[in-house]
């Protein structure tokens, strides 16, 4: 059985669709820890109900990036943690995770990377008026959506609400999200 990790901020709906892919059978992996930096959000909760352990932290109570990501490694270090999954984890990874987990880290973007990177990126492209848009699966570097993408998924959209667009694009994310999940543990 292989050890995932699954950090998250927000909802968590890509969270869920990995924890449910693997107490499925789907994936032959389990969400060893889920890492949350926002106490009160709604993704413990679903941690909670599905079982799986989680690390919440409040970066403000720490005097660095440093000193809370050092806590982290120690966890994922004792769970055996092989793959990170950034389902929603809006802080940048800093030195310490990235050094020792180089290689391990990705992360799912609501945009056809390198379009639209940061927060609100089905909001920007909104405003720019695209017809097609799509999610990015990308390894993790020290830069804002930055890595060398994995996989990628487009889809064709007219309209203009945003709403729209997240609800198309999440459906895919969390398909997306599985599948390369399993691409990299099949190939390592
Ligand atoms: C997802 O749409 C993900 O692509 C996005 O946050 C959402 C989290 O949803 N990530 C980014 O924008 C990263 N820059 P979820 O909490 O329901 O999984």
């Amino acid at each position: 059985m292989r050890n995932l990790a699954v950090f998250a901020s927000g909802t968590g709906t890509n969270f869920v669709a990995i924890a449910k892919a693997c107490a499925a059978g789907v994936l032959d992996a389990r969400v060893a820890v889920m890492v949350c930096d926002k106490p009160g959000a709604a993704v413990i909760d679903r941690a909670k109900e599905l079982g799986v352990e989680t690390f919440v932290f409040d970066p403000h109570s720490y005097a660095s990036k440093a000193d809370y990501e050092k806590e982290i490694v120690k966890i994922l270090d004792a769970k055996g943690v092989e793959l990170i999954c950034l389902a929603g984890y809006m802080r940048i990874v800093g030195d310490v995770l990235l050094k020792a987990y180089e290689g391990k880290i990705i992360n799912i973007h609501p945009s056809l990377l390198p379009a639209f990177k940061g927060a609100h990126a089905v909001e920007q492209a909104v405003a720019y008026g695209v017809k097609v848009y799509g999610i990015s699966i990308h390894w993790v570097n020290a830069d804002l959506d930055g890595g060398k993408i994995i996989a990628q998924r487009a889809f064709p959209y007219e309209g203009s609400d945003p709403e729209e667009v997240h609800r198309i694009g999440q459906k895919i994310e969390h398909e997306l999200y599985i599948e390369t999940i399993n691409k990299l543990l099949c190939e390592r």
